[in-house]
């Protein structure tokens, strides 16, 4: 095998790409000779025809180290199956043969090339939140050689042909801001399709264009009639092709689904059951005309990061009575997804009802902190339910530890209950383990906050009546959470959620798909919900972090102009280039009382927030050639600084905002003249030392505060504030059973029991950033945003006298890197990966100026500067002994 990866669009063959010129990325076999790229070939070829035959590409030998990201240069078709393959030539002149062929298929390749036909239900009754059924008959003569639906809907939908189920997406097409964007899927139906008639059947629920959605009871912040439209295509083996679209001559009908919403639950009346309904030989008795819908959705494009689907399955571990009627099961997993029950039969009109906690109280009853969000499922029998049945909700999720089952039929078994696990289908790509099993768990937190999480969005918390893109949690997650999962598409997706909803001012809003400042102003009018330091500036730190991980200049290119925008408002914003109080500030500091009146100044953390957004749009123009821009830019960088000295730095380098954040944010954007960072260094670690290393930071400090203590030397306190097991700490949450991230740092202490239930997450991602320095400092896996998408890296492990040995690997884009040591009788012994057409800098503590270093055996002569050995490593694996 040559090679271990072959993605276009980081996927394995994907389907319906509306990418003008999508990008191939390969990772050639660490088994492989060829092992460092001096050159490569890319061909791609249409369905039908061959490497050169006809509609064909032909990179040519290109000299490029570059494995990551080569665009297609081809003028593609739409609804067209293309192969690729590629070789690649070494630097010293080997090659490899050419790859397994992959393929990727178009979607609709030019804008309004698809007009889509809504179809839907007017309501007549607000109350009416039922979902709508429709279903369309078409006669196929002979074989399918080809058969695809495009479907998009402002709502949920759920596909199905004759009585099956299409695809296991959830959610789709997913969420953005119906008025300016949205997105169709492609499925390929062929294989369901059968010689005579077939049937096919769309559900439609009300999602996030019209169902309970933001704080109160909000409900149709984008339409009140959900609308769904698919384009059905055929080609016949006899060469015939035909093209279905909705339209009113669908049929439609409402059924069991008396409710199915994202944030209420799901009643279930299976009274109304349409046994059949998508079947071919269904009779549509009763069924009405569909409606057709007038819509607008602005920009639709193929979803370009894969739907929500199903990713693991949990079991219950304990159950118990709570009451006569009431069964409780306790995941031991904080969870997001649904729960599918297993029912017997029972009389008609007889109801079920699920309820779901991420905590108990002592009483063993539910903790309730969803606020407004009814979070309830509900089945109601038909009576004709076989023995044994299984009951699932559709449109729906939950955040849950704990489910309660009410009146359950008879004595329910342990066994009755399967939580499954839903989540943007992103692959997950790095495990972090140690000596230390609360950091193990607290790893794990962080990777179950981000599985909770990333459902279609990136959300604050899954579980109350929010669940939003909060931009400053999604800014805070995304260094740590590229270690763990895979996220330029969802991240790239979600960015353009962002864009849609800046303001005509450049201020980036504080949620995106943005319902706080477009649909709820009279309830904000006081306090603007846009422009908020530390979360506005996601819209330019994200495609930052994008880049450095992943290396796809497109990011850039992609946000660059609306960076700029966000710069200028900034700008614009300030008084002698100090941004105003925005709010949030350090929000939930824990020395604070109320979450947004932490220590720091907001306006410290303001400005610190306008200096490294515009830091970064100046390495963006840099990086995009835009020489202008970044003289300009670099310009107002350089004042920044020098207002942000004048404003809060005293004549003796002490901080107005002498707090753990307040350092954190001037060393950590790089606000400070050489001479005041070693004092600001000291008082940083003073700060800790004086708390007894109790971290007193909200959510921005957080994030950021041990990657600063690391990159300028204090690893040791890093170490001990990640360690505190005392409140407010990171283990304090996990020695108290924490199996996500809090809210809070005092989401729960034993003096003080539940803090307020009306803001209590028990999976809100933010303090999960640490994640970043884990991988990074105890692991040691550091990138290089000049040579991104880890091209270049660093391996700097760093230990603690506590830990007997840490391991972390990480699937990057060009490969497995890994990176572990343990320490043996004498010294240390290191194991690092670093995979094919990649160079890392090692750097690993010398125990004394006469240490002595060997890999792989052989001793290495390199001497020990500054307490440590720096030496480079190219593609390999490697045993490194230091004594
Ligand atoms: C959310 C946060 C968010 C914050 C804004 C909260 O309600 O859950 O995570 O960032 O508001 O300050």
């Amino acid at each position: 095998m040559s090679f271990v990866k072959l993605l276009c669009e980081h996927t394995r063959n994907p389907l319906g790409i509306g990418e003008q010129h999508p990008c191939l990325s390969w990772v050639v076999s660490s088994r492989h000779p060829v092992q460092m790229q001096a050159a490569y070939q890319l061909q791609v070829w249409p369905e039908g025809s061959s490497p050169e035959g006809e509609g064909s590409w032909d990179s040519g030998k290109v000299q490029s180290a570059e494995n990551l990201n080569q665009p297609v240069g081809l003028e593609l078709k739409s609804e067209t199956r293309y192969f690729w393959r590629v070789r690649v030539y070494g630097e010293d002149g080997a090659e490899t043969p050419w790859s397994p062929r992959r393929w990727f298929e178009t979607a609709f390749m030019k804008p309004g090339e698809w007009k889509p036909s809504y179809i839907g239900r007017r309501r007549k009754d607000t109350e009416d939140r039922r979902a709508t059924y429709f279903r369309q008959t078409l006669k196929v003569k002979g074989g399918v050689a080809r058969a695809r639906v495009a479907i998009t809907a402002l709502g949920v939908y759920q596909l199905e042909v004759n009585g099956q189920k299409v695809s296991d997406d959830w959610l789709v097409p997913g969420w953005t801001n119906y008025h300016k964007r949205n997105q169709y899927l492609i499925y390929d139906i062929g294989p369901m399709l059968k010689e005579g008639t077939n049937c096919i059947g769309i559900i439609l629920g009300d999602g996030w264009y019209s169902g309970h959605l933001l704080f109160g009871h909000d409900r149709n912040l984008y339409g009140t009639t959900p609308a769904v439209a698919a384009r059905i295509s055929i080609q016949e083996t006899d060469g015939s092709a035909r093209i279905l679209e909705t339209g009113p001559d669908w049929r439609m009908s409402t059924g069991p689904l008396l409710l199915s919403d994202i944030y209420d639950g799901e009643t279930y009346d299976a009274r109304r059951e349409k046994a059949g309904w998508s079947l071919p030989d269904y009779s549509p008795r009763g069924w009405r005309p569909a409606e057709a819908v007038d819509a607008d959705p602005g920009v639709l494009e193929a979803k370009i990061c894969p739907p929500v689907r199903t990713r693991e399955v949990l079991h219950p571990q304990v159950y118990w009575q709570q009451d006569e009627n009431t069964w409780t099961y306790d995941f031991n997993q904080n969870m997001v997804g649904t729960v599918r029950i297993r029912l017997p039969k029972a009389r008609r009109g007889h109801k079920v009802t699920l309820r779901f906690a991420e905590m108990v109280e002592d009483d063993g009853s539910l903790f309730n902190n969803v606020r407004n969000a009814r979070c309830i499922d509900e089945y109601i029998y038909s009576g004709d339910e076989p023995e044994e049945f299984l009951y699932e909700p559709l449109f729906t999720y939950h955040g849950f530890t704990y489910v309660e089952v009410i009146d359950y039929p008879g004595v329910p078994a342990g066994d009755i209950l399967e939580g499954r696990v839903l989540a943007t289908d992103i692959p997950e790509s790095g495990s972090f383990r140690c000596s230390n099993r609360e950091l193990n768990r607290l790893s794990l937190n962080i990777l179950w906050g981000q599985r909770g999480n990333f459902v279609e969005i990136p959300t604050d918390c899954p579980q109350r009546d929010e669940r939003m893109g909060w931009t400053g949690d999604a800014q805070v997650i995304l260094p740590a959470g590229c270690y763990y999962m895979d996220l330029y598409p969802f991240y790239r997706k979600w960015l353009r959620d962002l864009r849609d909803d800046q303001n005509e001012n450049g201020a980036f809003p504080d949620v995106a798909p943005d319902i706080l400042s477009s649909y709820n102003q009279a309830a904000f009018k006081d306090k603007p919900r846009y422009g908020t330091a530390g979360w506005g500036d996601a819209g330019a730190i994200c495609p930052w972090v994008l880049y450095e991980r992943y290396g796809d200049v497109r990011i850039l290119e992609e946000n660059y102009e609306a960076v700029l925008r966000w710069v200028r408002f900034c700008e614009d914003s300030t008084t002698g280039l100090i941004r105003p109080d925005t709010n949030y500030g350090d929000w939930l500091d824990p020395l604070s009382v109320r979450p947004m009146d932490a220590q720091t100044p907001n306006q410290l953390v303001g400005t610190a927030y306008f200096a490294r957004s515009t830091e970064l749009a100046a390495r963006m123009a840099d990086v995009l050639g835009r020489k202008q821009d970044a003289r300009r830019l670099w310009g107002l960088w350089r004042r920044i600084r020098k207002a942000f000295a004048r404003e809060f730095i005293t004549p003796s380098g002490r901080l107005v905002g002498d707090t753990q954040t307040g350092y954190t944010l001037a060393l950590g954007f790089n606000l400070l003249e050489d001479p005041l960072i070693p004092k600001a260094v000291e008082r940083l670690a003073y700060l800790f030392e004086r708390r007894n290393y109790k971290i007193s930071t909200g959510f921005l400090g957080a994030s950021l505060v041990c990657d600063v203590l690391s990159r300028f030397g204090r690893t040791d306190v890093a170490y001990e504030a990640v360690l505190q097991r005392e409140y407010p700490g990171w283990l304090f949450t996990v020695r108290n059973g924490a199996t996500t991230m809090w809210e809070c740092w005092n989401s729960w202490t034993p003096e003080g029991g539940f803090r307020d239930p009306e803001m209590n997450s028990f999976n809100h991602y933010a303090y999960g950033a640490v994640g970043n320095w884990m991988f990074q400092n105890i692991g040691g896996i550091m990138p290089d945003a000049d040579a991104p998408a880890f091209k270049r890296f660093t391996l700097k492990p760093e230990m603690h006298d506590s830990l007997s040995w840490a391991r972390a690997s990480f699937d990057s884009p060009r490969g497995r890197i890994e990176s572990s040591w343990k320490r043996t009788a004498r010294g240390c012994r290191f194991i690092f990966q670093v995979p094919p057409n990649t160079e890392a800098k090692v750097v690993l503590p010398a125990p004394s100026k006469r240490g002595k270093l060997r890999v792989n055996g052989k001793a290495l002569e390199t001497s020990v500067e500054n307490g440590a050995w720096t030496f480079a490593l190219g593609p390999g694996k490697y045993e490194v002994t230091a004594v």
